[in-house]
């Protein structure tokens, strides 16, 4: 009988998913056959322990994240996104720091107790407006974390941010295969400089996210493993997982994108491995299936990043196309996300939701 034999039996994918979930550890065939089994009993039983492992840290609690989508003006030129400063197609905008306060103060309202700023990497913003904008809001909020996710700084810069009052910083790796970084991103990018900006942020005190997209072109299941065990020995407290959605205007455009089903596995995994981060269920989740995030939450996931940015600037932001709740506000995506988590058996909860 040949291993792969052996492997393909039901009950030992089970096997498999126990033995992950024992030695917080998984080698690279294991990853195979955990993305390949088509036998829903196991692949539930792998949501299921990881919902477990989740529970086991953070109970049924599910935390919001307030995104700010403040700035749309990109130097760079991904791939992937539509906001690659090649697209000019694209309408650009940048909020006002009195609009952002604004932002957060609706936020603040309906229940947000952590504040994401995202913006494309934009040269406007130099660290003395950068900081004076995050020292704002630090002033106005003091019981609340911000987080900044503004790509690639000098450490310098980290530092002062840092300094101005910010906690957290979410700079998703992408890929931790160097060959695939290539495919990914134009020559002008480097992958040594991405890695060097997650250790700095590490270094300066900062709570980390890294993250990647699942389904991107050229990705592997060897590209995969690679992802996993760079969360697994940096260990991230943040890790952003979505899946590639091909988007209008950008290289990738006629590529497939990634799925659904692909994200849940990997969100479970992740979970098994490295069972204290925070783990969104990401609004391209959400923007594939109608039940994406709820799917999120039920495969270990326990965060969800609801959209303060106003809704003239939404469609403006389009990193992907077909994004969610571009024309809902605050409010009702609050409700919303309310009665979907409550539907899931959690509780969206009024909290900061640090890093346990
Ligand atoms: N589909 C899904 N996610 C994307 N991102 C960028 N472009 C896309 C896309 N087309 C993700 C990247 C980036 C984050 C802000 O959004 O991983 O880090
Ligand atoms: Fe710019 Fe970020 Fe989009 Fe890359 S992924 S083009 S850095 S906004
Ligand atoms: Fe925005 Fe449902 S979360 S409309």
């Amino acid at each position: 009988m040949s291993d792969s034999h052996i492997l393909r039996n039901d009950a030992d994918v089970r096997a498999v998913v126990d033995n992950v979930c024992e030695r917080g550890d998984i080698a690279l065939p294991e990853l195979d056959l955990l993305l390949r089994t088509d036998d829903r009993p196991s692949v539930e039983y792998l949501h299921a322990k990881a919902r477990e492992v989740a529970q086991s840290v953070y109970g049924k609690q599910v935390y919001m994240r307030g995104l700010i989508e403040f700035s749309s003006h990109c130097r760079n030129n991904c791939n992937y996104c539509g906001l690659r400063r090649a697209n000019r197609g694209l309408p650009r905008y940048r909020l006002t720091d009195e609009v952002i306060l604004q932002c957060c103060r609706q936020g603040y309202e309906c229940g947000m107790r952590t504040f994401v700023l995202q913006s494309g990497e934009d040269a406007y913003y130099t660290d003395e407006r950068l900081c004076r904008l995050v020292g704002r809001i630090r002033a106005e909020f003091p019981d609340c974390a911000i987080t900044l996710s503004v790509g690639e700084r000098p450490r310098e810069s980290y530092r002062a941010l840092r300094d101005a009052g910010a906690d957290r910083y979410l700079l998703r790796h992408e890929t931790a295969d160097r060959h695939h970084y290539g495919v990914l991103h134009p020559g002008e990018m480097s992958f040594d400089r991405r890695m060097q900006c997650l250790h700095d942020l590490r270094d300066l005190g900062y709570q980390v996210g890294a993250g990647f997209m699942t389904g991107s072109p050229g990705q592997t299941t060897a590209t995969l493993f690679s992802d996993l065990q760079f969360i697994k020995s940096f260990k991230p407290e943040m890790c952003g997982i979505g899946p590639f959605i091909a988007t209008r205007n950008t290289p990738f455009a006629q590529e497939p994108s990634g799925t659904v089903e692909m994200t849940l596995r990997l969100l479970s995994i992740i979970r098994l491995l490295h069972p204290h981060v925070l783990l969104p269920a990401t609004t391209a989740l959400g923007s594939l299936n109608p039940f994406g995030r709820e799917l999120g939450i039920k495969a270990g996931a326990n965060v969800v990043m609801p959209n303060l940015s106003p809704e003239v600037n939404r469609r403006q932001y389009n990193i992907y196309d077909g994004k969610i709740c571009l024309g809902d506000d605050i409010t009702h995506c609050r409700s919303c996300l309310e009665q979907r988590i409550r539907s899931t058996g959690y509780e969206l909860v009024v909290a900061r939701g640090d890093f346990k």
